[in-house]
């Protein structure tokens, strides 16, 4: 059965660059959408620049454009970058359009036409120099709590306390500089409050495959125990001046950003519906036969389960089937940092040189469908790439195509479809269809990789090299390299979803149509010719990677920007060493301690430790090394294999239970365990095993 699927990534905002962080989303979506295309689903995806609010309108103001001829400048840079990284989009759009703006105004009136609107007057922040309400992100002043100076309005940089703006002491605007007023301004408000939208709500929320156990459970939380209501009305208006769509009837007044920010998935898809003559209300009308998934962050699953569903369900629409929410990216195991050169935009990474299916790939053998962070550890990124796909998988065209061209006119002979290889692709390409559906796209790989070991296994038998040595064994050597073709074909196919254009490039020289999922039960026929192979992929190169990392690094001086940006932005780091922690130690007594990196090669957890992790290190020069580490609560072990870490060389061994420990790994945690977990350390990019730590 033919499905018919409508398919979003979350809106970026139209004023800061697409970095690595954003890809982590942009990137599973459309390995997704690949392969429900592959498989001859019809699947649409679309997605928009998130145009409106106060940091777009300031951020032009600043440049001295028009903020129409700010978003659509980054619409160009947005629209370049996705191309780049070989997102393929069926409508790439903008929120700032005629056809989210109707849409937007078809569902508030509809939300009143049910009495789910209100109006309520409001004490805000108003900067009397500029003219204008203040969003809390642009309210500085101290924390109410520690007295750190120059904290935003929502929450503490410095002690992580929460607050609301009106607490914070001696507050100022950022924009202007000047001392904000408390002034009233009558809002609206969307009420969820409404007996109406929690009931929904906790029926929606709940329901069985709906959202992933990690997210109901937090939307649990948000909607508490049946009878309690703590949902509150949601404000979804503000006032001139603001970029935005105004509220029909209500001049002056402006729809908050995230009021139309969803609404811009359906304004996407009417545009595209326009374009190519679909039916929009086959898609969005109430008990739609079709599927509607949202790919999001984690940060963003509140607007995405609570207000956008209550929304649409009480304005007559369809809601979502499913909610995917994903984790953050994190690079060396830390948040993506301006000052350590990790916070690595799109741009940069393709201006380097550096290939886009690389991290397409590496991506992919990290994700799985829950909401766990992902980490880009460059060290992993760089082994990973060159053993997997150049070693595992491209070597297996490149070893055997020339012979075919030069030696046979191109021409392939049967293939021999009893081999293990081929029948082992025959048996878990199932399997591999399931991973993807799931989203488990680090089980798909690990599942093509498992096979790709056994095509290698078999073209290392029959050494085609050796075979183009011997006159007589011409037909034997036919013979190897159709096979290994055949074998890297169905590997191009099972890939594809992931690697779209090494799959392009593969099908030129394979000489074949698109390749679909469905072809990884066939073989090409006896006599297929093929084109000359051409190149598929390179090895990724050190330097390159060490190069992008000195390309993103923002000197330490650089001062943070006022913005809307939350988790993504980078806090300043504090340049100061904070309280100091003890009894001070001189140098000489420091250097007695032999810090030494190590590559973690193997670990596994310990039989009878419920805490401990076995670790075996290597030590460069130093040999090799096995620890004992309390690391099991807070790392897979799996997901250490191949990472740097920082080693105590010179602690004396100490005899365990277990066996003996040489060693001990550094790692942080929180020493009143109020932020929870264990932190290994890792070395910047390009720190050997063996090196000393000083
Ligand atoms: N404009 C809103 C979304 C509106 S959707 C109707 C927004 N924009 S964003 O540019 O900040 O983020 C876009 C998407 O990228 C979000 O889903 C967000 O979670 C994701 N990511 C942004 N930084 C990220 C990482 N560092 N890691 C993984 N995903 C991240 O939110
Ligand atoms: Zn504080």
């Amino acid at each position: 059965m033919t499905r018919k699927i409508l398919v979003t990534s979350a809106l970026p905002y139209a004023n800061g660059a697409i970095h690595l962080g954003h890809l982590v989303e942009y990137i599973q979506t459309d390995i997704w959408v690949r392969f429900q295309k592959m498989r001859g689903h019809t699947c649409w995806y679309v997605c928009a620049d998130d145009t409106h609010g106060t940091p777009v309108m300031l951020r032009a103001e600043k440049e001295g454009i028009s903020p129409e001829v700010l978003i659509e400048r980054v619409h160009r840079e947005h629209a370049r970058d996705f191309a780049g990284f070989h997102v393929g989009f069926d409508n790439y759009y903008t929120t700032h359009s005629d056809e989210t703006r109707d849409c937007a105004n078809e569902i508030y009136s509809r939300l009143q036409a049910a009495g789910l609107i209100e109006t309520r007057v409001i004490e805000q922040y108003y900067d009397p120099v500029k003219q204008m309400f203040l969003p809390d992100r642009f309210i500085k002043g101290e924390c109410p709590k520690c007295s750190a100076a120059d904290q935003y309005g929502d929450n503490c940089e410095n002690c992580g306390s929460a607050y609301t703006a009106n607490e914070l002491k001696n507050p100022y605007s950022a924009v202007s500089g000047a001392r904000p007023e408390l002034r009233q301004s009558e809002h609206y408000f969307f009420r969820l409050s409404d007996p109406r939208c929690q009931s929904f709500l906790r029926d929606w929320t709940q329901a069985e495959g709906r959202l992933q156990t990690e997210a109901a459970n937090k939307l649990q939380e948000w909607l508490g125990g049946e009878g309690e209501n703590r949902l509150t009305d949601w404000d979804i208006s503000r006032d001139a001046p603001y970029f935005g769509f105004e509220i029909p009837g209500a001049p002056g007044k402006y729809f908050y950003v995230w009021l139309d920010a969803p609404i811009g998935y359906m304004g996407a898809f009417r545009n595209l519906c326009l374009r190519k003559g679909l039916d929009f209300d086959e898609y969005w009308r109430p008990n739609s036969a079709t599927e509607l998934y949202h790919f999001i962050g984690k940060d963003i699953l509140y607007f995405h389960a609570l207000f956008w569903p209550a929304e649409l369900e009480h304005a007559g629409y369809r809601t979502p089937s499913k909610i995917f929410a994903h984790g953050f990216l994190t690079v060396d195991g830390a948040k993506m940092s301006k000052s350590r050169g990790t916070f690595i935009t799109a741009e940069s990474y393709l201006a380097q040189g550096l290939d886009p299916e690389w991290l397409r790939y590496y991506y992919a053998a990290k994700l799985s469908s829950s909401m766990e962070d992902i980490d880009l550890n460059l060290e992993d990124f760089i082994a990973r790439v060159n053993s997997d796909m150049v070693g595992k998988f491209v070597n297996i065209a490149s070893r055997s195509a020339g012979f075919i061209h030069q030696r046979f006119a191109g021409q392939l002979c049967t293939c021999d479809d009893s081999l293990p290889a081929i029948q082992a692709i025959r048996e878990r390409r199932g399997l591999i269809a399931e991973h993807y559906e799931a989203r488990d796209f680090g089980k798909a790989i690990r599942e093509i990789m498992a096979l790709t070991d056994l095509a290698n296994q078999y073209v290392d038998s029959v050494k085609p090299w050796d075979l183009a040595r011997q006159p007589e064994r011409t037909g034997d050597l036919q013979v190897a390299c159709t096979n290994a073709l055949n074998l890297f074909r169905l590997f191009a196919i099972l890939l594809k979803p992931v690697l779209p254009a090494l799959s392009a490039r593969a099908e030129a020289f394979l000489n074949v149509a698109p390749l679909v999922w469905d072809d990884s039960a066939t073989v090409l026929a006896a006599g297929h010719a093929i084109n000359t192979y051409q190149h598929l992929m390179t090895r990724v190169d050190r330097k390159l990677v060490t190069a992008l990392i000195e390309a993103n690094r923002e000197s330490l001086a650089a001062v943070p920007q006022a913005g809307p940006q939350k988790t993504t932005a980078e806090p300043p780091e504090t340049a100061a060493a904070g309280t100091a922690s003890g009894p001070q130690v001189s140098l000489q007594d420091f250097m007695t301690v032999d810090l030494r990196i190590a590559r973690i090669s193997d670990a596994a957890p310990v039989d009878g430790a419920d805490k401990l992790l076995r670790l075996s290190l290597d030590v460069g020069p130093l040999g090799s090394r096995q620890v004992f580490a309390g690391l099991k609560a807070a790392y897979d072990p799996a997901t250490l294999v191949g990472r740097l870490t920082v080693l105590v060389a010179n602690l004396a061994p100490r005899k365990m239970k277990f066996g003996l420990s040489e060693g001990m790994v550094l790692a942080a945690s929180d020493a009143d365990g109020e932020v929870p977990g264990i932190f290994l350390l890792a070395p910047d990019t390009g720190a050997q095993p063996g090196m000393r730590v000083k």
